[in-house]
């Protein structure tokens, strides 16, 4: 006997309720679309986003200190002077006067690039999902640091790409790590891809990749024929006025870049790019122009007219003073509070501290008592492709104020004393699955 298929429901959608089994269209979809779920903190959104909880769970900028007066006037006089151009659709390729001024963004790292090869997307994010579109079929392996950034494990799991995850240090990734992990995906008949790699202020570890090590890494990918995608949207973030000479500045034929204004303007226009090696801009081009024909051109000439007449270096030089401030608010609360057997990351620039708990505690579990006590952080298990990450957690500082991390770290230094109690009573508290399925999510959460 065959059920009959549920009737559909009004009301909230079946992935926001985790009742997927009441999707009238389950069998429809197609394969890919498995490895698409929808994060383990989304479950608690709703809670975690009320103002009496501190937030230390998502990655949203910090936008206060933009010039909005000044913005809004260029922006009218946008319209006004050149409004049936920045109105009208555009090419794939993105505006050439911004490509140009891109190359001008990543010389400051020491890349040096024609504005040909430069493609404009809708944030990094779609630069990501270009380049997984292009290189990787179903079972091929991509390489990636764990834990690794949530949106391009979404990216790589619904081309239904296996990741291995290869393992940091404090100076980032470990180049004899990824010299056996290669070695080892040869040895089992794997296609590897690429690398993906966030080597400076890396989202979520916090940690940069070492300058000496640099070139080791590239010469490994090379010896093994693996592309490396440099992910760098915090490269402008440092602390202390440094930056890094970017990966692709030294191999320009096997690094294809990602660039992002997300985290050095305004998160909210998603205008980011991706610099390939020559012989790969036309295919980003073509893929580019099948997922939006175009990138926004407004958007694009409004990145671009900031770029030309605001002081946007003194600009990122003030967000990074207010990161900074709340960087130190955040370590030396966690030096105050946190209970012995808790280590964590000490962060150079970017957003992010990753934290690791003592055995026994599991910070998935942890998460909604976490939350009743009013503070809310990135369980360890999204950034992971592989279900690690059950005793550490990701606890930005980008977005709530000094006060409000310290008082965040305060709460959450109880939530895990009083967990360690238990554990010490009871043994390992595991986690209880969170209603609908887990997952890579968008870092706006
Ligand atoms: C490492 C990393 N890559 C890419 C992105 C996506 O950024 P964008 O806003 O440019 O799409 C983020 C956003 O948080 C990120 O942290």
């Amino acid at each position: 006997m065959t059920a009959s298929p549920p009737e559909p429901r009004p009301g909230p959608t079946p992935a926001a309720t985790g009742h997927q089994n009441l999707d009238p269209h389950l069998d429809r979809y197609a394969a890919r679309t498995k490895g698409m779920t929808a994060s383990e903190i989304r479950a608690l959104f709703a809670v975690a986003s009320r103002p009496e909880v501190v937030s230390l769970a998502g990655g949203m900028p910090n936008l206060a200190a933009l010039p909005l007066e000044s913005l809004s006037t260029q922006m009218a006089e946008l319209i006004s002077e050149d409004g049936l151009s920045a109105l009208q659709y555009g090419s794939a390729h993105g505006v050439p006067a911004l490509r140009e001024q891109i190359c001008e963004v990543m010389a400051l790292e020491g890349i040096s690039a024609h504005p040909d090869d430069v493609v404009v997307t809708v944030g990094s994010q779609m630069g990501l999902d270009m380049v997984t579109r292009l290189f990787c079929d179903p079972g091929d392996t991509v390489i990636a640091e764990g834990p690794s950034y949530v949106g391009a494990l979404g990216s790589f799991a619904a081309y239904q790409a296996d990741v291995v995850h290869v393992a940091m240090d404090d100076d980032g990734l470990v180049p004899a790590a990824l010299a056996e992990a290669l070695s080892q995906a040869e040895k089992n008949g794997k296609r590897v891809k690429f690398l993906y790699t966030i080597p400076n202020f890396h989202n979520p570890a916090g940690v940069t990749l070492a300058i000496e090590r640099r070139g080791e890494i590239l010469e490994i990918c090379r010896r093994h024929d693996v592309l490396v995608v440099e992910d760098n949207p915090y490269g402008l973030l440092g602390f202390d006025n440094q930056t890094y000479p970017a990966l692709r500045s030294t191999d320009p034929d096997n690094v294809v870049y990602l660039g992002s204004f997300s985290k050095t303007f305004a998160s909210g226009l998603r205008v980011g790019w991706v610099l390939a090696p020559h012989a790969v801009r036309e295919k980003l081009v073509l893929a580019a122009e099948s997922a939006t024909l175009c990138p926004p051109t407004l958007n694009q000439l409004v990145v671009s007219r900031y770029l030309s007449t605001h002081d946007w270096k003194g600009q990122v030089k003030t967000f990074c003073e207010n990161y900074r401030e709340r960087r130190d608010a955040m370590l030396s609360a966690l030096e105050q509070h946190m209970p012995e057997g808790c280590t964590w990351t000490r962060p150079d620039g970017g957003f992010y501290v990753w934290m690791t708990v003592p055995e026994g505690v599991d910070t998935k579990a942890m998460l909604p008592r976490a939350v009743t006590a009013r503070v809310a952080y990135a369980s360890g298990t999204g950034f992971y492709a592989d279900g690690l990450g059950s005793r550490q957690m990701r606890l930005s500082y980008c977005y709530p104020t000094p006060e409000r991390i310290r008082e965040g770290v305060r709460r959450l230094a109880a939530v895990l004393e009083s967990e360690m109690d238990l554990v010490r009573t009871f043994g390992s508290v595991t986690a209880r699955k969170l209603s609908g399925p887990q997952a890579p999510s968008p870092d706006t959460e």
